[in-house]
């Protein structure tokens, strides 16, 4: 053992998710013997049928050409000027020709105007969540965030690195976090002393709750907020995976709001996850001492090139082709991009809500699950009150029926757990976005997996 006396340091606690991977060999070697197929409803993976980078990256290399016959350069002894900079040490804000083209591009989607200098690189959405809190850790006073129950797995684990920071949660209903609550708890944590900088919350196809907030409650929340002096922290990996029509898409926080609004773009979902592409785009102001303020973009802008140096600019770079057409045109929109992605999703979607509904429509007071606008998930409530989706229920499910599911316990923040011990203990997370198969393959297994759900729900709920 290292001579080193660290009382202050404490074991983090596993996720739910993490558990759930390592104790899948086990069990899907005994689901094997029993003869059982694996049915993945779990992962919140991006579907294999739409990461496959080889047309990206022979579209990548054909801008990259375009970019270096448009520097007019045929002599091969000189460096392009692309591959100098995809090379080297860069600068923190990330190369400022793709900044002001994601502006363009994703202002246009969004009808805001975005400002490119408050546009600040981070490592994907999960570095958005570290920088935002990494800022407001330097504060004096010991801070508190305000969130949902159930809320995103990786918001919790960061936010209680660090010891001092409290989290205090919201219910919420089939529209959002509840207003009232939302107000009581801002006041609550203030009147136990923290300083409590931002709310964070997923509005678009939220992981793990399985729902989008509806426009009404977006601005109920944005008055509170206001009222209130904090600022929401919008996690945006899902807004182009959005199953609503055109007309009835809701609007992100940043649009309705950029001075109240952090606001995290991800390439992840919409693009690749391996690059970890993703920007954090604020236009709030803070005051940070008497007579002096500082944009939040600034404060973020100094505390990124702290934390994690530089973007990597060779990812941008990919980034940059990604937001060109194949005439190497600037695109209008990222939609194009996103539809490739959301046929798949869709049809997913469509085949675990078409499922469930003929198979469980009938024990409506038996089950309830939500119908997703966007995202990954449903959530799946067992109504009885007789079934625990514990680990064991877990276990069980891959065990006895070859299924892979989560349970969503782990995804409500302990002061939830507080106010109710059982909170989350009646759901699961259900997941359409991943399976092994692809095509025609794809949609017999989903079709599968969900019937095998069905059966096992109405087994285990004694139907
Ligand atoms: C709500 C939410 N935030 C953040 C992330 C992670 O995003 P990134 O891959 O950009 O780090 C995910 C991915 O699953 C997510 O569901």
């Amino acid at each position: 053992m290292a001579n080193l006396n660290a009382p202050d340091l404490r074991r983090q606690p596993v996720s739910v998710t993490r558990k759930m991977s390592a104790s899948l060999p086990r069990l899907r070697k005994l689901a094997h013997e029993r003869g059982l197929k694996i049915h993945h409803l779990g992962a919140g993976y991006p579907h294999p049928e739409v990461t496959d980078p080889r047309d990206f990256l022979a579209h990548e290399a054909a801008y990259l050409a375009h970019l270096r016959a448009a520097e007019g350069l045929n002599d091969p002894d000189v460096l392009p000027e692309q591959q100098r900079e995809a090379f080297s040490y860069g600068d923190t804000l990330g190369p400022q020709k793709t900044r002001e083209t994601f502006a363009r591009v994703y202002g246009n989607d969004w009808s805001l105007e975005l400002d490119p200098e408050c546009l600040v690189p981070t490592v994907g959405a999960t570095g958005g969540i570290s920088l935002a809190c990494s800022v407001f850790e330097q504060s004096a006073s010991p801070v508190a965030y305000i969130t949902d129950a159930p809320t995103y797995a990786g918001f919790m684990a960061r936010a209680t690195l660090n010891q001092r920071a409290a989290i205090y949660s919201v219910e919420m209903d089939a529209e959002g976090p509840r207003p009232d609550m939302l107000a009581r708890q801002i006041e609550q944590a203030r009147a136990d002393g923290y300083f409590v900088p931002f709310y964070y919350t997923i509005p678009d196809g939220h992981n793990p709750a399985g729902f989008s907030f509806s426009g009404a409650r977006r601005q109920e929340i944005l008055e509170i907020v206001r009222s209130h002096g904090i600022l929401i922290l919008e996690d945006a990996p899902y807004l182009y995976i959005n199953f609503a029509e055109p007309a009835e898409r809701q609007k992100p926080f940043v649009a309705l709001d950029p001075k109240q609004t952090i606001h995290l773009f991800t390439g992840s979902k919409i693009g690749f996850p391996g690059p970890r592409v993703a920007y954090l785009y604020s236009e709030a102001e803070l005051s940070i001492a008497e007579d002096e303020s500082a944009r939040f973009a600034e404060l973020a802008l100094v505390q990124a090139s702290a934390d994690i140096l530089f973007p990597n600019p060779a990812a941008y770079q990919g980034f940059d082709a990604l937001l060109h057409e194949s005439d190497f045109s600037e695109r209008k929109s990222l939609w194009p991009v996103a539809e490739e992605k959301l046929q798949i999703y869709r049809e997913n979607r469509e085949i675990l809500i078409s499922g469930f509904e003929a198979e469980l429509g009938a024990h409506k007071d038996a089950f309830h699950w939500t119908e997703p606008d966007g995202g990954f998930f449903s959530v799946f409530t067992f109504l009885s009150g007789k079934v625990r989706t514990d680990d064991e229920f877990i276990n069980d499910m891959v065990a006895n029926f070859g299924l892979v599911v989560i349970p969503m316990y782990d995804f409500y923040p302990p002061d939830a757990r507080a106010r109710n011990v059982d909170a989350g203990f009646d759901q699961l997370r259900i997941s359409f976005c991943f399976s092994e198969s692809r095509g025609e393959q794809r949609r017999k297994d989903l079709a599968e997996a969900v019937s095998t759900f069905c059966r096992a729900a109405k087994e285990v709920a004694g139907l």
